[in-house]
Formats: C-alpha cells, sequence, structure tokens
C-alpha cells in the first residue's frame, strides 16, 4: 500500500487531504503517515521471525521523539551515535536494553551516559576507543559490553559519501587487526566481549555486498570461537535501499533469507540497524510554490522548502520524486523544482515535467529518511513543522520553528 495516494483529485496522506495539512500547519511540513511506518517494521522484523534478532532502528534517519516513540511501541531496539541520540531516544521512551552505541567518535561523557542508562552494546570502532571505555567502565565500577565493528573492505556499490565499508574509509578497526584486538578486549578487565559487527554503506540495491561482508565476519567468529573467544551476536548493520524512482531494492523476505542462511548452526543473535528501509517512504514534504520563473534556458519552480529542509539533492544529488498535490491531469512544462537559498546547489529536483501554477502545494515523496534529521537553519530560515497522520487525524508532533527560537541562544557583546 501507499500511504500517499490520489482520491477525488487530491493527494492525500492516509485519509487526510494533505492541502488540509497545508492550511493548518502551513508550509514546508513533513508528514508522515503512522500505519507505513508500522507496517514496513511489522514486515521488516517478521522477516527475520525465525531466527533470534533484535531490530535497531538507526536513529539518525529520523530523531523526531514521536517516530522514535512509535518504534519504541513497536519494540524496536535503537542504533544511536551520540549522547543527543541517547536523549531522545529515552526521552521517547525506548527500552536502553535495545541501544547499540555506534560512531567514531564517541566521547567520554558520552560513554559515561551510555554507561548510566545500561545500553545493550558499544560497537567499537578503534583501538583507542577500547582502551577509553575500559577505563570509563573501570570508574563508574561496571563493565561494557563490547561490539567490535570490523571494515570487512567490501564495495557496497553505492553513492561514495555513504559508502563505509572499503578500507579507505574511517570506519571500523580494519579486518587484519579484528583478532589481537579481541585478544586485548578479552584481557582488560572492564569490557565483555559480546558481539562483532559491520556497516557496509547506506542504499544498497543489491544483497550481494551485505552477504560478503557477513561473510568476511562469521570468517572472524570461528577464528575467535577457536581461540576460546564466544561471540553471541552478529551486527550486520544497516544500508538496505527503498525505492526512491527506480531502483528495486531487495524484498525484506529475500534480505532476511540471504543472511540468516549464511549464520549455519552457528548460535549467533542477529542485530539489524535499518533506518531508510523503515521510514523512507514513510513520509513526504510538502512545499508551496511561491513564483514561476521564466529563464532564458530553463523554467524555474521556486518553492518554499530549500536545501535547509531537504539537503539530499544537494548533497548527493538524491532524485526524489515530485507530485502536484492536485492530481496530475496532463499539459505542463519542464521546470527546475529550486528553493530560495541563495546558492545554485539549492535544488530540490531537475528538469522535472510539472503542471503549475503560482501557490501549487508540491509533495517531495521518499523524504521519512535524512530529511528533517539533516535539516539546518542555513539563511535563518526556521526549521519546518512534523505532523503524523493517523488514519482521519493529523498530529502535530513539531512545531514550526520561530525566529524567535532561532536568535534565543545568542548574546551581541556588551
Ligand atoms: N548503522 C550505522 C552504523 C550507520 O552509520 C547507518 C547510516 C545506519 C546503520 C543506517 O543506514 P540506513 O539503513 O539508513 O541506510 N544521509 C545519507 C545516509 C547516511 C547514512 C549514514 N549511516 C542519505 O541521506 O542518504
Amino acid at each position: 500500500m501507499s500511504p500517499f495516494a490520489y482520491h477525488d483529485g487530491e493527494l492525500h496522506a492516509e485519509d487526510v487531504p494533505v492541502r488540509r495539512i497545508a492550511e493548518r500547519y502551513g508550509t514546508p511540513c513533513y508528514i508522515y503517515s503512522r500505519a507505513a511506518v508500522e507496517q514496513t517494521y511489522r514486515a521488516f522484523d517478521a522477516a527475520f521471525a525465525g531466527c533470534d534478532h533484535m531490530t535497531c532502528f538507526a536513529v539518525k534517519a529520523n530523531s523526531t521523539l514521536a517516530m522514535l516513540n512509535l518504534l519504541a511501541r513497536l519494540g524496536s531496539g535503537f542504533d544511536i551515535v551520540s549522547g543527543g541520540e541517547l536523549q531522545r531516544v529515552l526521552a521517547a521512551g525506548g527500552d536502553p536494553g535495545r541501544i547499540v552505541f555506534s560512531g567514531v567518535g564517541k566521547t567520554a561523557e558520552e560513554m559515561r551516559q551510555a554507561l548510566a542508562a545500561g545500553i545493550f552494546c558499544f560497537n567499537i570502532e578503534s583501538e583507542p576507543e577500547l582502551l577509553r571505555l575500559d577505563r570509563i567502565a573501570a570508574a563508574a565500577g561496571v563493565t561494557a559490553a563490547i561490539s567490535l565493528r570490523v571494515n570487512p573492505d567490501v564495495d557496497p556499490r553505492t553513492h561514495p559519501y555513504i559508502a563505509t565499508g572499503l578500507q579507505q574509509n574511517k570506519f571500523g578497526v580494519a579486518y587484519a587487526e579484528a583478532l589481537r584486538l579481541y585478544r586485548r578486549a578479552r584481557d582488560m578487565g572492564h569490557l565483555a566481549i559480546a558481539g562483532i559487527g559491520c556497516h557496509i554503506g547506506s542504499q544498497l540495491t543489491e544483497l550481494d555486498p551485505f552477504v560478503a561482508a557477513l561473510d568476511r565476519i562469521l570468517e572472524l567468529v570461528d577464528q575467535l570461537g577457536s581461540e576460546g573467544i564466544a561471540l553471541t551476536h552478529v551486527d550486520v548493520g544497516g544500508g538496505l535501499g527503498i525505492r526512491y524512482r527506480d531502483e528495486s531494492p531487495p524484498a525484506f523476505a529475500e534480505y532476511a533469507k540471504s543472511l540468516t542462511a549464511r549464520l549455519g548452526g552457528r548460535r549467533l543473535k542477529l542485530l539489524l540497524e535499518p533506518g531508510r528501509a523503515l521510514v523512507g517512504n514513510a513520509g513526504i514534504l510538502l512545499t508551496r510554490v511561491e513564483y514561476l520563473k521564466q529563464g532564458t534556458e530553463r523554467n524555474f519552480a521556486v518553492v518554499d522548502a530549500a536545501m535547509n529542509d531537504l539537503m539530499r539533492p544537494a548533497l548527493y544529488d538524491a532524485y526524489h520524486e515530485i507530485r502536484t498535490v492536485a492530481a496530475p491531469n496532463g499539459g505542463g512544462a519542464t521546470y527546475e523544482v529550486v528553493g530560495p537559498v541563495c546558492e545554485s546547489g539549492d535544488f530540490l529536483a531537475h528538469a522535472r515535467e510539472l503542471s503549475l501554477r503560482e501557490n501549487d502545494l508540491l509533495a517531495i515523496m521518499s523524504a521519512g529518511a535524512y530529511g528533517m534529521s539533516m535539516s539546518s537553519n542555513y539563511n535563518s530560515r526556521p526549521r519546518a513543522a512534523e505532523v503524523m497522520v493517523d488514519k482521519k487525524e493529523a498530529h502535530l508532533i513539531r512545531k514550526r520553528e520561530t525566529i524567535g527560537e532561532l536568535m534565543v541562544l545568542e548574546r551581541v557583546l556588551p
């Protein structure tokens, strides 16, 4: 099912005409479908039903409290990368015992907070991080559960900015170093070796790289086992892609089958860190056309959303489908869809056939992941409102910022 479809000539989010949301909350505005998140989460989790597993939503994809709370209610765990994300998950009612902490730069303070919260596991990305965590756990008088994130040197065949599992990337410990680091961790007083993992990149549309990476990791599991270092879980990270345009990413069932099949008889819990796959297609960004501008070479539709609201086109040249909120009835022209921000990188879409008038509403599709969470206040633009639709109801889950709020932390010189 698509939660965003045309009924009676206009685009709806579930049972709510998105025009009504624009009238009530203004634009730009992110709109999410509760049903879409629930169905997608349940389908993903059910695909792994035959296997001891834990699904840990990658908070960076969408960290709005209502979204995290919805996922927590569904039983999701969480993959966090900062103290801020930890506090958000806790504030949203997430279970600390289902949190994994990833990232190459965890500060001492972040480690202390995560230990105090009682998270499930730290995904360690370097030797100095291992030493720091042991020291901090010792000072706190606790033992920290750890998993090494190993860099398997596998090409994920995705955009270079979001490829993370190649030797040249900053992520994970080098494959050849992993055994030595596990031996070292075993001899540290305040670490408990729990698992091993990897995360090779994002928006992957093929299974082979996932399988190749897991196979590399499982080789290490077996070598460690033969040395008496028994692991209890393997974390395959996130990265499963979604359809933005014409991609055909593997179905959840295929993804699950190909991963679980590799585990063989090993008694390992499987951890998954999906972000985009759970929420990417559950959200849209609603925007209004301010001006239609005829350039000498191209037509521009200047809309009220910009690169600060949705950074993906500017940053990765990413494609997001654009739909008119009024059902299309043919005709139209080719437009560059651009925002008001003062740089040419501020585009949302190139060369789209659209039938437009000033004031028309547009929906930028597939904006549920890495949309709001990557937004900024560039050009002193307040961040967009966020609404979650639940059948006939539209709930405001984050108010639009005011200019006053943007300035509240600032002081001029005496
Ligand atoms: N686990 C780790 C350790 C990660 O670094 C990431 C994403 C994930 C899980 C979730 O990956 P996903 O399932 O969402 O692909 N801003 C970019 C994506 C950056 C992904 C960073 N890491 C974008 O808009 O495409």
